[in-house]
């Protein structure tokens, strides 16, 4: 069973090998950055996020939840509460990504699915994804999940060309 769960202390030895899974690959949704060499700092930093306190300058309210199977962390998202015109350009309201050994058997879909019931709740009627378009398994989970191809465009930061999807809340039925 894929359970969603907001960030908790028990989890730290899942979240260590869950980063040092990823090596060197890119850590994606963002709070995965975060430094983790003192734990429950971290998930303090990770609630205080979601409750928008103590916020960088120009950031938004967002809140990280994981995907716990088998008392494992196999997957993680990022819901923005809100977002500017640059987050509409770069970052959108969601961001998620999948422990490499769990990739390839439908555990994005399920991640993406459950943090967009998570959007409902916080009142969001529609959230923005923005994925890479040669970011082939990205785009399927989304489109998986009701999303719909609004416009693509380039950016000074990426080579690719990115792809901005509209997920309307309540069709999110992967
Ligand atoms: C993108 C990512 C989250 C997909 O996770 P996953 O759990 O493997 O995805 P799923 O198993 O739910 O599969 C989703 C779809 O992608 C396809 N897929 C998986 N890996 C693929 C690959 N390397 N190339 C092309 N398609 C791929 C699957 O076949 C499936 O499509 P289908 O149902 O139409 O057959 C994962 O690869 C990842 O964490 N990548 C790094 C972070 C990232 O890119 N996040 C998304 C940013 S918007």
């Amino acid at each position: 069973m894929l359970s969603l769960i907001r960030p908790n202390v028990e989890y730290e030895a899942s979240y260590r090998s869950y980063i040092q899974e990823l090596g060197d690959a890119e850590r994606y949704p963002f709070p995965l950055d975060f430094d983790f060499d003192d734990f429950p700092a971290l998930v303090n930093r990770l609630n205080s996020y979601s409750q928008g306190v103590d916020l960088p300058d120009g950031g938004v309210p967002s809140t990280t939840f994981w995907l716990v199977e088998d008392g494992e962390i196999v997957g993680v998202s990022s819901l923005r509460h809100r977002i500017t015109d640059r987050l509409k350009r770069l970052g959108g309201h969601v961001g998620f990504g999948v422990r490499p050994s769990a990739q390839g058997r439908g555990v994005a879909k399920e991640l993406l699915r459950q943090t967009l019931s998570e959007a409902g709740r916080l009142g969001l009627s529609e959230v923005l994804v923005i994925c890479l378009k040669d970011n082939e398994a990205s785009s399927r989970v989304i489109r998986a999940n009701g999303g719909r191809l609004e416009s693509e465009y380039s950016v000074p930061e990426y080579s690719s060309l990115l792809q901005r999807y509209v997920i309307p809340v309540d069709a999110g039925t992967a």
